[in-house]
This record gives structure tokens, C-alpha cells and sequence, in this order.
């Protein structure tokens, strides 16, 4: 039975494009799963609390050595983790915020990106210190932006910190399969809005069909 985990991260509700298009992804995705189910997670309209010291602490202590207090600090963190370990297709609905994401997405990435659950870091091992322990999943991020341009080739690319962004710090824990799809120019409106919000749904509709796992 296929797993989706259903990620929103804009602060804004109706107005929201990456809302729209994640939702019609859902949507595809459970017509073509009927036994798929589905879980989610709004980080926008819900923000997820930054990591702490306590945080940090707890984190880099052995799990059989933590106290009580520190098992609390990583409550939300484990939930988090648990919850995309359970995933089979993540689905992500990511702004464009000052040319990264947004800090409401951030702050899901620090709570998930963990010390022994979803990496591991060997300091002898020179050549590889570092080991993934996600495996298995499919993501698909979606992206609205208000300039155009940030695409391959484009007057903006330079200026587009989210892509590789993403791309680091997911194959970091080990997702590899990562589809970026986009639409841009929420802030020029008009055609150029449209044409782009409309070939950004076609792609995620497609991409909805054949995503099971
Ligand atoms: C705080 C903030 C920062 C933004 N920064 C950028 C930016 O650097 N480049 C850009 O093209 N658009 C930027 N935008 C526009 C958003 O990317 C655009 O409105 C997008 O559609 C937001 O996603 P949403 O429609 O899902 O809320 C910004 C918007 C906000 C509110």
C-alpha cells in the first residue's frame, strides 16, 4: 500500500500556488493509488519550532544516554523523521522566499536532517564521513516564484539558491530521486502567470500518475 507524505510550507492559504498544485497532485495521485494513503503536514499555516541548544545537545548525545528532558527536545524531531521514514512519495509544496526557501521549510529540513536517524557521521572515516539512512523515496518539490527566469538558462539562474539547495541537503540524507517542478511569475500576473501554473500543474500530473514508490 503506497504512503504519501503531503507537505505545504506557504503562510498563505487561498492565494497560495504551491498549495494549489500540491493539492492537485494529491488528487491525482489518490485516483491512481485508491489503496494509497495519505498523511499531512502543514508547515506554513503550523510553523515547526527552530532547533534549540537543548536540541542540539540531545541530538548529539547517544540515544541510551539521553535524559528525560532530552528525549522531550527531540519528540517532534523523532515524530517528523518517523513520518517521512513511513513515506513512499514525499510531495512538497515550497515558496520562493529571498531567493531560497522559506524559514517555515527550514525549519522542517533542520528537524529532519538528524544525527543517527537519517545520516550518520563516522570522523575516522576521511574518505566518507558521512552515510544517508533515508532510502526508497520519491520527491517532488513544488515551487512557486514571483520573478521569471530562474530556470536553466535564464536570466535568473544565477539567483536561484533553492534548487541546489535542496538538492544538497536531500541527497545528504539520501533522496536522490528529487523532481523540482516550478512556476514563476506570480508577481508579473497575467499570461505569463497562467501559462506557467498551468504547464507546472501538467507536469505534477503527470509525475502523480507514475509516483508510487
Ligand atoms: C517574503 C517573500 C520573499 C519573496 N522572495 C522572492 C524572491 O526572492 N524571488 C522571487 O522571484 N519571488 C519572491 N517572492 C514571491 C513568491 O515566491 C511568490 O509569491 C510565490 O508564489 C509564493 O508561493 P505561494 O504562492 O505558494 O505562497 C517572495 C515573496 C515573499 C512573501
Amino acid at each position: 500500500m503506497p504512503h504519501l507524505l503531503h507537505i505545504d510550507s506557504s503562510p498563505r492559504s487561498d492565494r497560495s500556488h504551491t498549495r494549489r498544485l500540491t493539492a492537485d497532485f494529491v488528487q491525482r495521485w489518490q485516483d491512481q493509488h485508491p489503496d494509497g494513503t495519505v498523511t499531512y503536514r502543514d508547515v506554513g499555516r503550523n510553523p515547526l519550532p527552530h532547533v534549540t541548544e537543548e536540541w542540539i545537545a540531545a541530538a548529539f548525545t547517544p540515544p541510551e544516554e539521553r535524559s528525560p528532558a532530552m528525549q522531550v527536545a527531540l519528540q517532534l524531531s523523532d515524530e517528523l523523521v518517523d513520518e517521512l521514514s513511513q513515506a513512499d512519495v514525499i510531495v512538497a509544496g515550497i515558496p520562493f522566499y529571498n531567493f531560497g526557501m522559506p524559514s517555515g521549510f527550514k525549519a522542517y529540513v533542520d528537524q529532519i536532517v538528524r544525527i543517527g536517524r537519517t545520516f550518520l557521521f563516522d570522523p575516522h572515516n576521511e574518505e566518507a564521513p558521512y552515510t544517508p539512512l533515508v532510502h526508497g523515496k520519491r520527491m517532488i518539490a513544488v515551487i512557486s516564484r514571483g520573478d521569471g527566469g530562474y530556470g536553466p538558462g535564464g536570466r535568473n539562474e544565477k539567483h536561484n539558491h533553492l534548487d541546489p539547495h535542496l538538492r544538497t541537503v536531500l541527497r545528504f540524507i539520501g533522496i536522490d530521486d528529487l523532481e523540482i517542478v516550478a512556476a514563476e511569475n506570480d508577481e508579473h500576473g497575467g499570461t505569463d502567470l497562467a501559462n506557467s501554473l498551468e504547464s507546472a500543474r501538467e507536469t505534477l500530473l503527470e509525475l502523480a500518475q507514475y509516483s508510487h514508490c
